[in-house]
């Protein structure tokens, strides 16, 4: 039996994003906001090493800055009227979510504590600059916690555990979505005025990844069926520091303490890619400075993993050495202790998942998939627009990592992914209410369920010739050796007949569980669906830019080209075919020019 609902805004996932939309959207809207999972499980909870603003709490800093090293950072892809109003915005942000109650670490004067990560600099010396604020190493975890309190003292209503699958459109307009209650397996269709969707990234179809199993690009697979472009695609971004073969985040924010990264040769090697920052450079820097160590035969005992090591002695001697001191310009004389205190879940995962401690060891790291840039193309108001002229689809928003706003273009700064998700998610959510307002119900299209009830059929009614499981990991390891850090066409092509069999062979798939309650071989199935429609896409916009930039490293076109590539991916499926458009790069003070860190 299908149940229904009524709500004036619904929003489509509960991480940081869906939790700040769903607060502002129900200060005046009724509101809903659905997760298939428990909202403080969501994944924003594994962003751990800052949000970025430019408080200057321990040292100068300027919101021209911080958007500037945004700007550059995005290898200048980013859309700059954007990333001027995000970064305008996150002063007041983060003295939001610090009235709200969040926990941030202090500074010995009570103002919150702030810390180095890559990309921040100080644009006068081109020196790291103090900008990512912080709650030890679980910054994400406890917006998360924040945000789920203020949204419950606000009544919210939350349909946790509900796994939303069809976006609902009529007359061109959203109206509302499908979902599967995960405990039941009944269906439920929610009636909106308005949806936002704030489901996460995609990063589940690489071998190694920080990501959680939950972020399989449901919310970007969902609206591409349904028409919707996506944008920038071909941009994911690997995180320099993933625990070896398990993918785990190491956060940025132990470079940001005075961690070094050591080759198989005892050498620190980040100065002869990144002179000025060196350890603290932007993530495709320096993940491609390990590929690079590793394949000139300086990984760690011949092996494709470094060491980032962050003992205090090592801390304290490169601090010396780079001629780094604290903010009153004291030496650096960092104590196990007090690195415990800055980063207690790094050394835990450490002890509980390698047996290895950080304070009298190295970590053994390798670049982990971490980051989408792309996604729903979105304007700043969280609005999805689905072309180049700005045009608004009514009632459908998007934010967070799903959103492309674009204010990371082809490369993300560290902790500018919560920053983005606390503004946008915000904006999103009044916005949403807004319309709301003035708009009517749009009438429910007939047969509201047939589509999702239509996939779910399909991996019931399989021939079962093929399994899901051995589908997934074919599909992970393709992308991560042709679609990952370093691109080239032969690669790409490879990947793309690859995937093309995959998809084919998922047809032949069957679900052998045919119980209702909790029936996760049917969901995790239906992921695996959605990472083959993004994985497709992914490689096929990767394959189109001819150029490397930010994110996307080509071997075969290892220049930037701004001549003709300036310019935004946009793709969507006409007729069964993937199509290739294009928007330009919104560029208002900073003309492109050769990033030097
Ligand atoms: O390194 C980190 O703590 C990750 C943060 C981010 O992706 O922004």
């Amino acid at each position: 039996m299908t149940q229904n609902h009524q709500f004036e805004v619904v929003v489509v996932g509960a991480g940081g994003a869906g939790l700040m939309a769903g607060l502002y959207a129900s200060k005046t809207a009724k509101t809903a906001v659905i997760s298939k999972l428990y909202p403080t499980r969501s994944h924003t909870g594994a962003a751990q090493g800052g949000i970025s603003a430019a408080l200057g709490n321990l040292e100068e800093d300027r919101v021209e800055w911080h958007t500037y090293d945004s700007v550059k950072g995005s290898d200048y892809l980013g859309d700059q009227d954007s990333i001027e109003f995000m970064c305008q915005e996150a002063p007041q942000a983060i003295l939001e979510l610090e009235h709200m109650g969040l926990p941030f670490d202090r500074t010995p004067e009570g103002k919150i504590s702030q810390r180095p990560f890559g990309g921040h600099t100080n644009n006068v010396t081109g020196k790291p600059v103090r900008r990512a604020a912080h709650a030890a190493d679980r910054t994400g975890h406890m917006i998360l916690q924040t945000l789920y309190q203020q949204c419950l003292k606000n009544n919210v209503n939350f349909y946790d555990e509900f796994q939303v699958l069809d976006l609902l459109t009529k007359d061109g307009k959203a109206c509302g979505v499908v979902a599967v209650e995960l405990a039941t397996g009944e269906l439920h269709v929610f009636h909106a005025k308005a949806v936002i969707f704030a489901t996460g990234g995609h990063g589940r179809m690489w071998e190694i990844t920080s990501n959680a199993y939950a972020y399989t690009g449901d919310g970007a697979a969902i609206t591409f069926r349904r028409g919707i472009p996506l944008e920038d695609m071909e941009f994911f971004q690997f995180h320099p520091t993933g625990i070896y073969k398990l993918g785990i985040l190491i956060t940025e924010g132990v470079r940001g303490e005075g961690g070094i990264l050591i080759n198989g040769k005892g050498e620190r090697f980040m100065p002869k890619y990144a002179p000025t920052v060196k350890d603290l450079a932007s993530r495709d820097v320096i993940s491609r400075a390990i590929y690079m160590e590793i394949r000139e035969g300086r990984g760690v005992n011949g092996s494709n993993y470094i060491y980032l090591d962050v003992r205090p002695e090592v801390v304290n001697k490169f601090a010396a050495l780079d001629g780094r001191t604290n903010p009153d310009g004291s030496p650096i004389k960092v104590t196990a202790e007090e690195l415990l205190h800055k980063l207690p879940d790094i050394v835990d995962f450490n002890r509980v998942y390698l047996g290895i401690d950080p304070m009298t060891q190295p970590m053994p790291i390798q670049p982990t998939a971490h980051y989408t840039m792309g996604g729903i193309p979105t304007n700043r108001y969280g609005q999805v627009v689905v072309d180049d002229q700005g045009t608004i689809y009514p009632g459908l928003y998007a934010a967070g990592e799903v959103a492309c706003v674009s204010i990371h273009g082809a490369n993300r700064l560290g902790t500018n992914s919560l920053l983005d998700l606390v503004v946008f998610g915000k904006y999103s959510g009044l916005k949403a209410a807004e319309y709301a307002k003035s708009a009517d119900f749009t009438p429910l299209p007939n047969d509201p369920t047939a589509f999702a009830s239509q996939q779910f059929d399909a991996l019931r009614n399989g021939d079962g010739k093929e399994n899901a499981f051995d589908i997934g990991r074919e599909l992970k390891k393709v992308m991560f050796d042709d679609v990952g850090v370093f691109r080239i066409e032969e690669g790409m092509k490879n990947a793309l007949t690859k995937l093309a069999e995959l998809r084919e062979r998922f047809k032949h798939v069957r679900v052998n569980d045919s119980g209702k309650t909790f029936n996760t071989e049917l969901l995790n199935a239906w992921e695996l669906g959605n990472l083959l429609e993004l994985a497709e896409v992914v490689a096929t916009c990767a394959l189109n830019r001819k150029e490397s930039r930010g994110g996307h490293a080509r071997e075969d076109y290892s220049k930037r080209d701004d001549a003709n590539w300036l310019k935004h991916t946009l793709i969507t499926r006409k007729n069964g075919k993937l199509e290739i458009s294009y928007k330009p790069v919104v560029i208002t003070k900073y003309q492109p020019k050769e990033r030097v860190y």
